[in-house]
């Protein structure tokens, strides 16, 4: 695989002007989502739960059919969400409470987006393979969700 810094830098620099003055969140998400699955060939699902009525509920995605909604405090998403910082899973089966939407996801990062203080919602990001995710990951998964944070998007 191409060096992933560099991949992740293309994405980051697609997502900075795709979310530029555009005002079709769910649009915008499903791209930054797309962009952020074809360009890394280890991501098996990737999206967003958007805290909504004190849950965070399934936002657009790309992968596999995925769990509606989730409790704060429950599974990997939850507790990012509760903890309000990104959680590297090197092994789901690990990890307490772990909630399987699918049986095929072996490793996971979750990344908050945060505004004012807030969690509003969480990038979850799964991989097939053990240990799929590292420091590179969380660093610009993190500057995604800052992109984010920053829009009226979420
Ligand atoms: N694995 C997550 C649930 C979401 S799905 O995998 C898409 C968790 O434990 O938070």
């Amino acid at each position: 695989m191409v060096n992933k810094e560099d991949v992740y830098k293309d994405v980051v620099t697609y997502i900075s002007e795709l979310t530029e003055g555009n005002n079709n969140p769910s649009g915008v998400l499903c791209n930054v989502a797309a962009a952020l699955h074809d360009a890394l060939p280890y991501y098996f699902w990737v999206g967003f739960y958007i805290v909504k009525d004190g849950t965070l509920q399934l936002g657009p995605f790309q992968g596999p059919v995925a769990c509606f909604r989730i409790k704060k405090g429950r599974g990997v998403c939850g507790t990012s969400w509760a903890e309000a910082k990104t959680l590297i899973v090197p092994d789901v089966e690990q990890f307490p409470g772990h909630i399987a939407c699918s049986s095929l996801s072996r490793s996971e990062i979750v990344v908050p987006i945060i505004r004012n203080g807030e969690v509003i919602a969480v990038t979850d990001v799964d991989s097939k393979e053990l240990n799929s995710f590292d420091n590179t990951d969380q660093k610009y998964l993190e500057q995604v969700a800052e992109i984010l944070a920053n829009t009226n998007l979420l």
